[in-house]
C-alpha cells in the first residue's frame, strides 16, 4: 500500500489535515509542527516512544528487526572491519576516511592528547574516591574555558579542532579520573600507542613499569567502543542535542551527555549486570529465585530489553562473542562469572513473562563483562561508554548545529496542578 501523503485527526466535529514525512527507510511520522496553532492541543507521550524529536541522517535503528547501521554501514560490518577511530570519523564526518584523511586525524588525536598542565589542579578538588563519572562531566566541560576560542565554532576546522580535542582528551581524562580515584599518579599519554592501548597504558601503566596488553585486549576494547558508538535519539544523545539546541557550546553540550548517560537505566546498566551476576555467583540467589523477584517485579533483569530493540540487539551479538572470546584464553574468575550469564540469559530466553514482552539482552548484558576481564573497575564502566559515545554525541550536535532550521527544543506540558489560588499571609495558614 502506498502512504498517504497526509493523515487526518478529528476532534470533536472538526478534522484537520497533517502532513506525512516518509524518511528514507520507510519510517512515516506526522508532522504535527501545525497542531497547537490549528487545534489548541498538543500531544501527550511521556517518554517520548512516539516523538519524533527532529529529522536525523547519522544512525538507523530498526528495532523489531534487530538493524543498526551508521550512514548506511551495518554495525556487523564495522565491528569486523573497522576501528574505533574511523567508525567516529564516519559518524562525526558523515563517510569512511580515506588513508589520508584518516592519518590527519590521527595525528591531531596525538597532539591533543595531553591536558593542560593548569586543568590537572581540577582532579585534586575531587575527594579521594572521587567518581569517576562525575570527575569526567566535571573535568569535560572545564574544557571550554581552555579553549575558548572553539565555543562559537565558525569553520570546519574549528570544528575540526574542537573534536580532535574531545575525542582525544575525553580517554586523557577517563584515564585521569581513574588514576585520582585510586590515588595512583597520572601516567601521561604516549604518542606512539594506538586509541586504545593508549588508554590502557594510560589507566594500568605505572612509573618504570609499562603495562603490555595483549592483542586480544585491545581488540575486545576496540569493539566495544564501535559498538558504542552511537545508538540515535536515546537519553544522552537527545540531552545533548536538548542542550546544544540553545546554541551551548560543543563541549558543555557533550558534558550533559555524560551526566544523562550516568544513570542505571542506561550507562549505569553495565555494572548494574555484574552486581547481579556477583550476587548470584555469590550464591544468595539461585537463577530460578532471581527471575520468580523480577516477575513479580521486585527487581529488574539488568541488561535485559530495550526501548527501541523488540527482537535482539545486534550489539549484543557483536560482545556477547567478543566476551568469550577474551575470557576464554585467560586465567580468570570471570569465567564463572559468563558462565552464570549465559545460563541467565538461556533461562529468560525460555521464559514466557520475557519473550512475550519482548526481553532480550542488551548491549549492556556482555559488555561489563568484557570491562572487567580488562581489569576496569565498575566504577568506570559509564565512563567508558561515555568514551564509546563520545562521537555520536558530536555528531548530532553537529547536525543540529549545521540545521538552518533550528529551534530551540521547548516541550509542553498538560498542567494537572492546582487552579488559581489566593495567598494566604504565613500567620493565617
Ligand atoms: N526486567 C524485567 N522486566 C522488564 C525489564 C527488565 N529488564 N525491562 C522491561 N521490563 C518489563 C516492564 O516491567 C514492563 O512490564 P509490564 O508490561 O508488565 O508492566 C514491560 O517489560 C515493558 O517495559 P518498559 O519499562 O515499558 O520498557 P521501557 O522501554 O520503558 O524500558 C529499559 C526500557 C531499557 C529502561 C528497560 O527494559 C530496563 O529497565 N532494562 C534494564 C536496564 C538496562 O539494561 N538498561 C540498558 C538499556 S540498553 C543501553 C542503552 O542503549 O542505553
Amino acid at each position: 500500500m502506498n502512504t498517504p501523503e497526509t493523515a487526518t485527526i478529528t476532534i470533536g466535529d472538526e478534522s484537520y489535515e497533517f502532513p506525512l514525512l516518509v524518511g528514507s527507510e520507510g519510517e512515516v511520522g506526522i508532522d504535527i509542527g501545525q497542531l497547537r496553532k490549528l487545534t489548541g492541543c498538543i500531544t501527550l507521550d511521556p517518554g517520548y516512544g512516539n516523538t519524533g524529536s527532529c529529522t536525523s541522517a547519522v544512525t538507523f535503528v530498526d528495532g523489531e528487526k534487530g538493524i543498526l547501521r551508521h550512514r548506511g554501514y551495518p554495525i556487523e560490518d564495522l565491528a569486523a572491519n573497522s576501528s574505533f577511530i574511523e567508525t567516529a570519523m564516519l559518524l562525526i564526518f558523515g563517510e569512511l576516511p580515506i588513508s589520508s584523511e584518516r592519518e590527519e586525524f590521527r595525528t591531531r588525536l596525538r597532539e591533543q592528547e595531553l591536558l593542560h598542565e593548569d586543568l590537572l589542579h581540577h582532579f585534586d578538588g575531587f575527594p579521594p574516591n572521587g567518581q569517576p563519572m562525575a570527575i569526567l562531566s566535571a573535568v569535560v566541560n572545564s574544557l571550554s574555558s581552555y579553549h575558548p576560542d572553539l565555543l562559537d565554532i565558525q569553520s570546519d576546522e574549528e570544528f575540526r579542532m574542537a573534536v580532535a580535542k574531545i575525542i582525544s582528551k575525553v580517554r586523557t581524562i577517563a584515564a585521569f579520573s581513574y588514576r585520582k580515584s585510586v590515588g595512583r599518579p597520572f601516567m601521561y599519554p604516549n604518542p606512539n600507542l594506538s586509541y586504545c592501548s593508549n588508554f590502557l597504558h594510560m589507566m594500568f601503566s605505572n612509573p618504570y613499569t609499562t603495562y603490555m596488553p595483549t592483542p586480544e585486549a585491545i581488540r575486545a576494547l576496540s569493539l566495544f567502543l564501535i559498538v558504542h558508538a552511537d545508538h540515535e535519539q536515546n537519553c544522552s544523545c537527545s540531552t545533548v542535542r536538548m542542550v546544544g539546541s540553545s546554541q551551548a557550546n560543543l563541549f558543555a553540550s557533550v558534558s550533559s551527555g555524560i551526566c544523562a548517560l550516568w544513570g542505571r537505566l542506561h550507562g549505569g546498566a553495565n555494572a548494574a549486570v555484574i552486581d547481579m551476576l556477583d550476587h548470584l555467583q555469590a550464591g544468595d540467589l539461585s537463577i530460578k529465585q532471581y527471575l520468580e523477584l523480577v516477575k513479580q517485579k521486585k527487581m529488574r533483569l539488568m541488561g535485559f530489553g530495550h526501548r527501541v530493540y523488540k527482537n535482539f540487539d545486534p550489539r549484543a551479538r557483536i560482545l556477547k562473542s567478543a566476551a568469550h572470546n577474551l575470557i576464554q584464553n585467560m586465567d580468570t574468575q570471570d569465567d564463572e562469572l559468563i558462565r552464570i550469564a549465559q545460563e541467565l540469559e538461556d533461562a529468560a530466553l525460555n521464559d514466557d513473562y520475557f519473550t512475550s514482552r519482548k526481553l532480550y539482552p542488551n548491549v549492556d548484558f556482555y559488555s561489563g563483562l568484557i570491562l572487567r576481564a580488562l581489569g576496569i573497575p565498575v566504577n568506570m564502566f559509564p565512563v567508558m561508554f561515555a568514551i564509546g559515545r563520545m562521537p555520536g554525541w558530536i555528531a548530532h550536535w553537529y547536525e543540529e548545529f549545521c540545521d538552518p532550521q533550528l529551534k530551540i527544543h521547548r516541550p509542553r506540558q498538560v498542567y494537572i496542578g492546582k487552579t488559581t489560588r489566593q495567598y494566604i499571609p504565613i500567620e493565617l495558614r
